[in-house]
């Protein structure tokens, strides 16, 4: 049974992947700022082997080692990593506040690097063929956007964390981020977006917003036999927003 450790999975894409891998029968260990109890309740009727209901801010680093520690010691070690925890931030450059500069790359930037680290370090041990560390970038992470330049930088930061861990790793672990495009989800909030930036965002060629379901099921891939011979990619799921 794959031992699997996702973060973010209180809502949004990160809880669309725990119920993706509770239905393989995973043993899951699912982090949130607040325990995400509800999608834990939901993963258990899906068919988890076990579940791990934990709390942990990403960006701080005692907590993503207590959070590691609480995985070590219920599951031996891991086996998958989806990190899917973060924020974004929108405000035109000269209104955009050193605070919120910090706070976005703390998140989305040093969280990927402190749980990633913390999970490698748990695959150490790990005998099974070859671990998955799964990231989350962005479509944006090949385009710059105005309005969002500290969100753009952390994401292109997150595809640096993967290309470097991705060699210093191979063959035992594979990196990789996903790199979605408008997905429906909180973060997006389509809800209360203007029409003008609803436009925008749909003028795409499939010309609608992305499921989070749908991510899962590219983690799941990424996280299964599929993905063997995949490491150090940013892969798209954007209904054809950015061709790399
Ligand atoms: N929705 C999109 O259109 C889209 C597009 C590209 C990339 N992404 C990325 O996908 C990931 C998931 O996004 P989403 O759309 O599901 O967002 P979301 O806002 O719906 O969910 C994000 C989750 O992360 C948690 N989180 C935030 N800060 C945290 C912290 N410091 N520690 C722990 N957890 C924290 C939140 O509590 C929330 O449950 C993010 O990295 C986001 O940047 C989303």
């Amino acid at each position: 049974m794959r031992r699997v450790l996702i973060t973010g999975a209180g809502r949004g894409i990160g809880a669309a992947c725990a119920l993706a891998f509770a239905e393989t029968g995973a043993r899951l260990a699912l982090a949130d700022l607040k325990a995400p109890a509800a999608t834990s309740a939901q993963a258990r009727s899906r068919g988890a082997a076990e579940v791990l209901d934990l709390t942990c801010d990403v960006s701080d680093g005692a907590a993503v080692a207590a959070m590691a520690n609480r995985v070590e010691g219920a599951f031996g070690g891991l086996d998958v990593l989806v990190h899917c925890a973060g924020v974004i931030h929108e405000a035109p450059l000269l209104e955009t506040r050193v605070e919120d500069f910090d706070r976005v790359i703390a998140v989305n930037l040093r969280g990927s690097f402190l749980v990633g680290q913390a999970a490698i370090r748990m695959m150490r041990g790990t005998q099974s063929s070859p671990c998955r560390v799964i990231l989350i970038a962005s479509d944006m992470a090949y385009y710059g956007r105005e309005t969002f330049s500290p969100y753009v930088a952390s994401k292109h930061g997150v595809l640096g964390l993967v290309r470097s861990w991705a060699k210093e790793f191979a063959p035992r672990i594979l990196v990789n981020a996903l790199c979605p495009g408008p997905i429906d989800t909180e973060m997006l909030g389509a809800a209360n977006m203007s029409a003008e930036w609803r436009e925008r965002e749909l003028a795409i060629p499939l010309a609608r917003f992305g499921l989070p379901e749908e991510v899962a099921r590219l983690a799941l891939f990424l996280g299964g036999e599929g993905g063997a011979y995949i490491t150090g990619q940013g892969i798209g799921i954007n209904g054809g927003s950015v061709m790399p």
